[in-house]
């Protein structure tokens, strides 16, 4: 099977959120369960930068997006058993940060035309093409597009995994033709179009082959009005096509026996080493050193949809238990504003590092005894899978992910791997709370059973990367290939550096004026010399991203 896996972030080469971590992982583990594999990215600067020096110039193509006529490189580089690609356009792409400029929309419609336009330069014609969030939808309907003419596009299967519904690239109804290239009857019969505008989300949502949510109980709750944004009418449509697959986590950068942050390592058999771990936890951060008062941890975005507002609410309540309180993250201002006023408050006992810091995340995981995710909504969520995972018991609410992967302790069976409250209510979270503090202080042998269980789990890729294969296959009509258990390669398990990239078996054939990058390359694209006819300077009639675009920092 072929996949070519098109994302807007993937760790390590550039990260903003849950997608690169998803990005980085996914690919190496289809690869590992046999399917060749090939991801495609932006060439951002930062990634020019730190990984540059490491690529190959493939060739360079010219891409068509409505009246531009824009220059795109074609890079490649061998990591992890698959190939990464990635697409240069200076204009779009050489900037500081990864999203969040006026011109958004162009920068992707850009990215998903282009990558549709240089398939012919890869080293396989991909059977499934697995698109992104918004970033990447409108792959899915540039392939029905061109495929009108060309059966090579037509065979060519399309799944959209949505990692939040509520960023969905919304633009002006004038950008279709103008900015995408699109006909008008895309929006004729609403399948790009919602609520009078542009809707790219909702056009790959319906054009896509499949479509999977990154959790069972998320790929649930867009069915409702609650989760889905809007969207939720679309979602029950396409029900008959829509999964929830539960996302894994690197399990072996993230392993509390090997990870090189750590002061002390430990395995589930014996956590000993644990409050090694936790007291550099506490020096760090200026509290109380203390063994045996439990440290609460929240690594989040400080945001209102990550829980915040019921953490505020109840945080005097929170601080009247005897416990520590670890928080690293930033976000809006008057949470970051709450928690420089709540450290002042609590000398000792709290402390907040307005920052976001891998170190600092990775020593909570480990030095933590809880982990406190109250999240109104969570798709997926990975910190509570890597908090267990270094023996940190999750308090979550019941939604997404952190309903999927944290099953509450339930003392008459003794069984469960962490506490979890059902309605979004600071009182329910509060009792959870004080329910696992108790735990933790007059029942340390059940505590150190929870937490031996959430570090037992599977929560590696290979999980998911066989349930992703079994939608690839229902949807080629090809057969699953799935072998055996086998650990997916990953960082740690790189080829050497200098070590001989693999061929592909065919290389693709390329015209001879493409072998070497041009004298000039993107910053004088064609679009660039209508600007200086005046026809580029036209202002694009295109609404800015709505602030739901700007995608997660
Ligand atoms: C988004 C979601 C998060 C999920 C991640 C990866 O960031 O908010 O819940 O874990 O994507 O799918």
């Amino acid at each position: 099977m072929k996949i070519l896996y098109a994302t807007s972030e993937a760790t390590p080469f550039c990260k903003t959120g849950g997608l690169a971590d998803v990005a980085g992982s996914l690919p190496p583990a289809l690869a590992a369960a046999g399917a060749e594999t090939a991801v495609i990215l932006p060439l951002y600067q930062k990634v020019k930068e730190k990984f540059g020096g490491e690529m190959e110039f493939v060739c360079f193509d010219y891409v068509d997006l409505a009246w531009r006529h824009a220059y795109c490189g074609l890079f490649r580089m061998e990591r992890a058993g698959v190939t990464w690609y990635f697409l240069d356009n200076e204009q779009y792409f050489l900037r500081p940060d990864l999203y969040g400029y006026m011109d958004d929309g162009e920068r992707f419609g850009f990215f998903s035309r282009a990558v549709v336009r240089m398939l012919p330069h890869l080293s396989f014609w991909p059977e499934v093409i697995h698109c992104n969030d918004w970033q990447t939808a409108l792959i899915p309907i540039y392939l029905k597009d061109d495929g009108v003419r060309d059966d090579r596009y037509r065979r060519i299967r399309t799944v959209l995994s949505v990692h939040n519904i509520e960023y969905q690239g919304r633009y002006g109804l004038e950008t279709l033709g103008d900015l995408f290239g699109l006909d008008h009857g895309w929006a004729d019969d609403g399948t790009i179009l919602m609520d009078g505008d542009v809707n790219l989300l909702k056009g790959a949502i319906l054009c896509a082959d499949a479509v999977n949510a990154v959790s069972p109980t998320y790929a649930e709750e867009l069915k409702y009005a609650y989760y889905a944004h809007g969207m939720e009418s679309i979602m029950r449509r396409c029900s008959y096509k829509l999964s929830g697959v539960l996302n894994g986590i690197d399990t072996v950068r993230y392993d509390p026996e090997t990870d090189p942050l750590l002061v002390a390592h430990y395995h589930a058999g014996n956590v000993s080493n644990k409050a090694q771990n936790k007291a550099q936890l506490q020096k760090l951060l200026g509290l109380q050193e203390v063994p045996d008062v439990p440290i609460i941890g929240i690594v989040s975005r400080l945001v209102t949809h990550k829980g915040l507002d019921l953490i505020c609410e109840v945080l005097h309540d929170m601080m009247e238990l005897p416990v520590q309180v670890a928080v690293l993250g930033k976000g809006d201002y008057k949470y970051e504003e709450f928690f420089r006023w709540a450290t002042r408050q609590y000398p000792g006992r709290l402390s907040a590092r307005l920052d976001y810091s891998e170190e600092l995340a990775t020593m909570i995981y480990s030095g933590a005894d809880l982990f406190l995710m109250p999240s109104r909504s969570e798709p997926c969520g990975l910190s509570q899978m890597i908090a267990m995972r270094y023996g940190t018991v999750p308090i979550v609410r019941e939604t997404g992910g952190l309903k999927d992967t944290v099953h509450p302790y339930e003392a008459w069976r003794d069984s469960g791997n962490g506490f979890t409250f059902a309605s979004y209510h600071s009182g329910d979270m509060l009792y959870v709370i004080r329910q696992a503090v108790s735990l933790y202080r007059d029942n340390p042998e059940a505590f150190r059973r929870l937490q031996e269980r959430g570090m037992e789990a599977d929560f590696s890729w290979n999980r998911s990367a066989k349930q992703y294969l079994a939608i690839y296959a229902s949807i080629t009509g090809e057969k699953a290939q799935i072998p055996e258990e086998q650990p997916a390669r990953t960082e740690t398990q790189l080829p050497a550096p200098n070590a001989e990239p693999v061929q592909p078996e065919k290389a693709p054939e390329k015209p001879a004026e493409m072998q070497t990058p041009p004298k000039t390359p993107a910053k004088k694209p064609a679009a660039t010399k209508q600007k200086k006819k005046g026809t580029a300077g036209k202002k694009t009639p295109r609404k800015t991203a709505k602030p739901s675009d700007k995608k997660k920092a």
